[in-house]
């Protein structure tokens, strides 16, 4: 952006200059400045910088040009030091606090494609975006194949996230195994007594057999052939669900899991979980709004924590800028902390109504006092273990029309990376 606004400047400069020259704007002229403002913006494409010449060209025309000397020599320092900034990795940034991670969509997780490097360098952990959930682990033809042999012992399959585990491994990353029971990307065919869509639902003593196989299936798989790759398992996610729940707040709301195996069905999964986790893979309960919901989630929890079954809460941080995470957020960061559980923040994006420079700005300074408190949170012994983004730039997230990432569609740094990165620039205030 600093880059940006200096070409802007020099623009602007020569335009003065131009028009100083000439004394008058004839119809040659405005073809030579919007041909050098082109070439500006052709140059600029290139490195990635999305530019909106004519606006910051027109500003920058109406400043005096003494000034605008001095403000270009203080921009060519901030130059500098953003490029400096564009060595940062967040990884090693953070290596004695926290794993940081990013979740991938299948077409990034590629060896070889122009985000490579950029994934490596900035992130130690990964997590598929879709790729290790029910609906792209399950092999439907399989179960039905053979009836007899899968009825309580579900078929899986792992080609879908082949690439993602072939990535990591690539590239020294640690995979956060997302998600094993969930109501949503979970066909319904799963549970039903022939695996179609529109069979008779299970009992609840066959749909606990096919949980358990289901996890078994997945752990073992990791274990047997990926030894230490999962350092996290999302055991169930978004269980605990007020506006889409029963009197407990059980989701019950489209939700075949509730509708199979009843209102415990989170704590049979970190049961079965328990049973076929090796040591390094945490096991986890993930889900969103935990600010809000902190009390139940934890009550919830409290019988699987007791016999030992849970490790951790992970706590997506799908947030807005108009978010308190000063004050609550990291106040539920404690609180789960507190009761003994370790804490990733899973699913990390902050939104912003619209882009501009204020905006941006603003998401900075939250994402500064997320990461800083953390931080802090950290050093004082709190268990917080990994921090992911969920995606890697603006163009690839599932809110892409709220730009909540650190880099944006070209994968340039944003304002927000830098205060991930802890600028000094950007001050943490909500
Ligand atoms: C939830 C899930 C994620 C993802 C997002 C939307 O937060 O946990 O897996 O599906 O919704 O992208």
């Amino acid at each position: 952006m600093k880059k940006k606004s200096v070409i802007l400047l020099i623009m602007g400069l020569q335009l003065t200059m131009l028009m100083g020259a000439c004394g008058n704007k004839n119809q040659e002229e405005s073809v030579q400045v919007s041909t050098e403002a082109f070439a500006v913006e052709s140059t600029e494409t290139q490195t990635g910088e999305s530019v909106t010449a004519e606006t910051e060209e027109s500003e920058t025309i109406e400043t005096d040009s003494n000034e605008k000397e001095n403000e270009t020599k203080m921009e060519e320092t901030d130059v500098k030091e953003e490029s400096d900034f564009a060595n940062v990795s967040l990884a090693e940034l953070y290596k004695d606090d926290f794993l940081i991670g990013v979740a991938l969509p299948d077409p990034l997780c590629k060896q070889g494609s122009e985000v490579e490097e950029l994934i490596s360098k900035q992130f130690n952990s990964l997590t598929c975006e879709n790729e290790m959930k029910p609906d792209s682990l399950l092999d439907q033809k399989a179960c039905q194949a053979d009836l007899n042999e899968t009825y309580e012992n579900p078929a899986v399959h792992f080609d879908n996230c082949q690439k993602a585990i072939d990535f990591a491994l690539a590239h020294d990353m640690k995979i956060r195994l997302h998600t094993l029971v969930w109501h949503s990307q979970t066909p319904d065919w799963f549970f039903t007594e022939d695996y179609t869509k529109d069979g008779e639902l299970v009992s609840r003593e066959v749909m606990l057999k096919r949980m358990e196989n289901y996890i078994k299936n997945v752990l073992t798989y990791f274990e047997e052939n990926y030894p230490g790759l999962i350092y996290a398992v999302d055991v169930c996610n978004e269980a605990i669900d007020e506006g889409n729940g029963d009197e407990n707040w059980v989701r019950k709301v489209d939700n075949k899991w509730y509708d199979t195996v009843g209102d415990d069905y989170y704590y049979q999964a970190f049961v079965f979980a328990r049973k076929y986790a090796t040591e390094d893979m945490k096991l986890f309960y993930n889900d969103y709004g935990c600010s809000s919901k902190s009390e139940q989630i934890i009550s919830h929890l409290a019988k699987a924590k007791e016999e030992g079954l849970i490790d951790g809460i992970g706590m997506q941080s799908h947030l807005k800028t108009s978010d308190n995470i000063g004050v609550k957020y990291l106040n539920t960061v404690k609180a789960f902390c507190d009761e003994g559980y370790e804490v990733q923040v899973t699913e990390l994006d902050i939104g912003i109504s619209e882009k501009n420079e204020t905006n941006y700005l603003r998401q900075a300074r939250k994402y500064k006092i997320l990461f800083e408190g953390l931080k802090e949170l950290r050093e004082e012994g709190r268990p917080i273990t990994s921090v992911t983004v969920w995606g890697l730039d603006d163009a690839h997230s599932w809110r892409k029309k709220e730009y909540p990432l650190l880099f944006d569609e070209q994968h340039e740094i944003k304002p927000a990376f830098e205060a991930a990165a802890l600028s000094e620039k950007i001050p943490a205030i909500e």
